[in-house]
């Protein structure tokens, strides 16, 4: 790029009510593809060169809210816009922040909150003509066959020459029909629009319009506008709930377009929903009515869904998650869960971890090769490899007041229906009778049975009762 980030800075403008969209949420943080719309724009900015040191975020109605949403993604400037007098009064608010910088910006990049379709490549070409002709303003334009709500572009006839940004309630008849319009996207000459800013009149509506600037610009300092047309489906504002669910979809289809174009086979993307922060490795399908949200990481050859919820979720390589549900958790390559599953925060499953139907763990970790599955529990449980949960297992791992913790060896086989009364260790190849209550500590290689259970007697010269190995399913009682 032609520009170093000293010489630039960003501004951001959130802080309108939004009364269109008749919310008590701030409309920066209504969410699009399950994340603040807000976020969407930083990203962009942030990607396409400009750091969140060198970002500013005007806030004004809830401000607080958004301050400290925004403050989580990164160290961003702001500025407190105290009544919500217009676009031009809310630049202002940033004047001060941004000429303090230790390296002042000599170039201002301007983007609304609501404008979550903004994407890097949108506004380095706007950055790029900016450094390369050096005007007062660079302003994106777009066309439509509808441009209503936005403000429009007026250029001087014949010469095409742009001569101002006139709103929508200001618009005469005729201008009306004008099927250009002004996206919101601008990059400043930071010198001229700092001062350019006190000539900004009351608007009829009581508002100061940032849009009169670029006018002030072309008629009154003789200066230059570049206009750099840039597609509508890029910078589609959101002012109420149909534009968020517009948006909303557009932005849907995007992700998951990328994905399929790089490999990942999407079977129905009108009911698959896809973060824009999750990755996912080749070859991968995702079948109908899944929702991959937050951050997550999804390896290749692997099969989510149908109807799955995956959520900050990192799954290996070969991996199935049939209508069910992976929550803040990671799953090594080769495992399988479902029907009806969940995998609760703070899970870690290793590599071949077999998890069928209605089984449930949280914050555990179950080792290698493990098998749980028919309505059974694991809670603040650790496993060794090649274990085996028989149907209906639970450990009871809530006392009423405090977690416990169980920790099961490797190779340990559970009964059906055992309970494991946390705090408690079973040592490895130790096993557990049907409808075992185990309180009390299990030693290697013991099997315990009954309430509270204990270890199995042996008569000298009988042969030892081995469980059946049936997935689980648990054994008949000794
Ligand atoms: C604005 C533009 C319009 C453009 C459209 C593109 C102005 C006057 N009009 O109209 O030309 O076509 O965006 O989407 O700029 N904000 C503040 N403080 C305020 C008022 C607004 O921070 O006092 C913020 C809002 O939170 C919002 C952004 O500025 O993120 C734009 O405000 P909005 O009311 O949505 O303007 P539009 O009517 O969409
Ligand atoms: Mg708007």
């Amino acid at each position: 790029m032609g520009h170093s980030a000293n010489n630039l800075a960003a501004v951001i403008l959130a802080g309108g009510k939004g009364t269109r969209m008749k919310s008590r949420l701030p409309k920066a943080l209504h969410p699009v593809l399950g994340e603040p719309m807000i976020f969407h724009i930083l990203r962009a900015v942030a990607r396409s060169g400009v750091p969140p040191e060198r970002t500013l975020v005007v806030v004004g109605y809830a401000g607080d809210k958004v301050r400290q949403a925004v403050a989580e993604q990164g160290p961003y400037l702001f500025a407190e816009q105290a009544e919500q007098l217009g676009t031009g009064h809310a630049l202002l608010t940033a004047r001060a922040t941004l000429e303090n910088l230790a390296n002042p910006a000599e170039n201002i990049l301007l983007a609304y909150g609501d404008n979550p379709l903004l994407t890097p490549a949108t506004l380095q070409t706007l950055l790029t003509a900016h450094f390369e002709t050096n005007p007062l303003v660079t302003l994106a334009t777009s066309l439509a066959d509808d441009p209503t709500g936005y403000g429009r572009i007026i250029r001087e006839a014949p010469s095409g020459r742009f001569q101002a940004i006139i709103e929508e309630n200001e618009l005469t008849a005729e201008q009306k029909l004008i099927k250009e319009f002004n996206p919101g996207v601008y990059v400043f000459k930071g010198k001229w629009v700092w001062p350019a800013l006190s000539r900004l009149k009351k608007s009829p509506k009581g508002e100061y319009y940032l849009t009169d600037l670029p006018g002030f610009a072309a008629r009154e300092d003789g200066g230059t506008v570049e206009l750099v047309p840039v597609d509508p489906q890029d910078i589609l504002g959101i002012n109420d709930r149909v534009q968020l669910a517009q948006v909303g979809d557009i932005f849907r289809y995007r992700v998951l377009r990328e994905h399929m174009l790089a490999g990942v086979t999407i079977v129905d993307p009108a009911s698959t929903y896809i973060s824009a922060e999750t990755e996912i490795g080749q070859d991968t399908i995702i079948e109908p009515n899944t929702h991959l949200r937050g951050t997550c990481k999804i390896g290749q050859d692997c099969r989510i869904g149908p109807n799955s919820i995956l959520e900050n979720a990192t799954i290996g390589g070969n991996c199935q998650v049939f209508a069910s549900v992976v929550q803040d958790s990671a799953l090594e390559e080769e495992v399988s869960i479902g029907p009806m599953s969940r995998v609760r925060p703070g899970s870690y499953l290793e590599k071949g971890v077999y998890m069928g139907n209605f089984a449930e763990v949280s914050r555990s970790r179950v080792g290698q090769g493990s098998k749980q599955s028919h309505f059974s529990f694991l809670g603040d449980t650790t496993t060794g490899p090649n274990v085996n949960v028989g149907a209906g297992t639970i450990t009871a791992n809530y006392d009423g007041v405090n977690k416990n913790k169980t920790v099961i060896g490797a190779r340990v086989f559970l009964g059906s229906d055992t309970i494991l009364r946390a705090p408690v260790r079973l040592g490895d190849e130790a096993r557990t009778g049907a409808g075992a209550v185990v309180t009390k500590d299990v030693e290697p290689g013991v099997t315990v049975v009954g309430v509270p259970a204990r270890p199995l007697e042996r008569k000298a010269g009988q042969p030892s009762q081995e469980p059946t190995q049936n997935d689980g399913d648990g054994v008949s009682n000794p």
